[in-house]
């Protein structure tokens, strides 16, 4: 009977839709508001561990994307975070099932999938800060299909001319750099939002489910919310049209940053906002998951630097290019661009280069004349994009050390790979991601004010 079950394809997948449409149309026509904090409030890490820990979460998290890339086959997802008790995610507040179990996860701009880990869990899993999720004790779980339309592996099996086997289930292995989680795809219920009052639920989200990794060492965390542009995100898959979030400053351990989904993402009215257009991926997945801006040059201070033109052309496989992720720390730029940044900063400081790499990862760090001596002043660093200008202070791309050292929060890598704003970089902001209108707006923000 293949002309009814296409039939009831269609029905269901309509029916999901108008489902999830209705949800947040009904209670939460303002948007929903998200606690967002920081991974590194433990007092006992110093501020070199964490960079340290960010860069090593960093590195997996490129190879991953890197063998990501190399595999054509549809199973292989964009692989998320690893996940290190020192590095600077966001963490965001949510609760999945019925009765909703609170849980935190990555906010990752830079990937898809949403996922948590599972009970049973026996052997191969990473310590996490809350209880294990048990899809039995939850009222409102169920398996995905393999038929569903956010099935990953009718995504693997699209083109190939087989149809999933009925009944079946998606269980797949994503691979990383340095381990792999084995998922099985879900359907549940989530709960976000950080008052009673402004909480949403909304059934129906597809999600993975794992039950056995290796290679993590976590406890920060306790999975992961894709919020980029692919249909297995949360964005794409609660359907809102923008989204937005403020960091607030590194040195501010105490406050708490915001996720605005939906209506309540909205710059209107705030002073000094700028535009610039999102650049389509040139390619499918997993570079289609990016949120590409179009980079034209960088300045220090009213010097613009002498980049070649070329330095930040993306190229016809997604590769070059620069994407903004809240997933990634420290900003990463091709060899050419960081070189002249790396000059710039050079040229205006006075103190002696020392070797941090070792206690930092970082590639340029400065001798303060002592632990609490302040850093000289800097001007201000702008990103130049199509449109708009991104003006960092000093306090967004010099990192302080409690040891004295002063680094530049900026790595290089081998041109013409992706280059990478991180969430250093864009603290104090208000960053807005309007999906509809295919825009980034960014302000400065006072972001524990918002
Ligand atoms: C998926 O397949 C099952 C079993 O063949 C069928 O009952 C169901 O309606 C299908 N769902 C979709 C979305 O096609
Ligand atoms: C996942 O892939 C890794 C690396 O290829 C392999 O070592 C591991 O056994 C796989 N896990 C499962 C559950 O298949
Ligand atoms: C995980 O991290 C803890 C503390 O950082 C460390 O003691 C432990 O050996 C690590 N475990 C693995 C398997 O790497
Ligand atoms: C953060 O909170 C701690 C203890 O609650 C307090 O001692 C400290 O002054 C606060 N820091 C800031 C920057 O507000
Ligand atoms: C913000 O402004 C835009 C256009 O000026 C308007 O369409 C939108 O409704 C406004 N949003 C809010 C939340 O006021
Ligand atoms: C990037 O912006 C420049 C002008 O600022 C424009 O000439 C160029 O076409 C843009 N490139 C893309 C890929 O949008
Ligand atoms: C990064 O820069 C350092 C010196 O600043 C250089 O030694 C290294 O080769 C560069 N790495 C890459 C990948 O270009």
């Amino acid at each position: 009977m293949p002309m009814s079950s296409t039939a009831q394809m269609a029905s269901l997948a309509v029916l999901i839709i108008s489902l999830v449409f209705a949800a947040l149309a009904s209670d939460a026509a303002a948007g929903v508001r998200v606690e967002l904090t920081r991974v590194h409030a433990d007092p006992s890490v110093t501020a070199s561990q964490f960079v340290r820990g960010a860069l090593r979460r960093d590195m997996h998290r490129h190879n991953a994307r890197k063998l990501a890339l190399a595999a054509s086959s549809g199973a292989t997802v964009s692989a998320p975070t690893q996940n290190s008790p020192t590095a600077g995610e966001y963490l965001m507040a949510l609760a999945i099932g019925t009765p909703p179990l609170p849980y935190q996860a990555i906010a990752d701009t830079g990937s898809d999938l949403i996922w948590t880990q599972c009970a049973p869990c026996t052997s191969q899993c990473f310590r996490q800060p809350t209880p294990l999720y048990n899809p039995s004790s939850s009222t409102t779980f169920a398996v995905l299909p393999c038929n569903s339309s956010l099935s990953v592996c009718a995504a693997a099996l699209a083109g190939t001319g087989t149809a999933p086997p009925p009944g079946c289930a998606c269980t797949y292995n994503v691979t990383y750099g340095s381990g792999w989680t084995s998922v099985f795809q879900g359907s549940e219920t989530f709960t976000f939002g950080s008052t009673p009052a402004g909480q949403s639920r909304v059934p129906g989200i597809a999600f993975g489910c794992s039950t056995a990794s290796s290679g993590f060492n976590a406890s920060s965390a306790s999975g992961l919310v894709g919020l980029g542009r692919g249909r297995l995100s949360l964005v794409s898959q609660l359907g809102v049209p923008k989204f937005s979030y403020c960091l607030t400053p590194y040195q501010d351990t105490n406050s708490t940053s915001t996720l605005l989904l939906g209506p309540s993402a909205s710059l209107n009215g705030t002073a000094g906002v700028s535009s610039t257009p999102f650049v389509a991926s040139p390619s499918t997945a997993p570079m289609n998951t990016f949120y590409y801006l179009n980079l034209t040059g960088i300045s220090l201070g009213t010097t613009a630097l002498s980049i070649p033109p070329d330095a930040f052309l993306l190229n016809a496989d997604g590769t070059g290019g620069l994407i903004i992720d809240s997933g990634t720390t420290i900003t990463l730029l091709g060899n050419t661009a960081y070189q002249q940044v790396r000059a710039a900063v050079v040229s205006l400081v006075t103190l002696p280069t020392t070797d941090g790499s070792a206690a930092t990862g970082l590639d340029l760090c400065f001798m303060l004349p002592s632990s609490t001596s302040a850093p000289p002043a800097m001007p201000s660093m702008t990103l130049h994009f199509n449109g708009a200008d991104m003006v960092l202070p000093a306090d967004s791309y010099m990192m302080s050390d409690d040891s004295g050292l002063w680094c530049l929060a900026m790595q290089n890598q081998t041109d013409g790979e992706v280059n990478i704003l991180g969430n250093y970089q864009q603290q104090n902001m208000h960053i807005l991601y309007d999906i509809g209108q295919e825009t980034l707006s960014f302000a400065p923000a006072k972001c524990s004010a918002l």
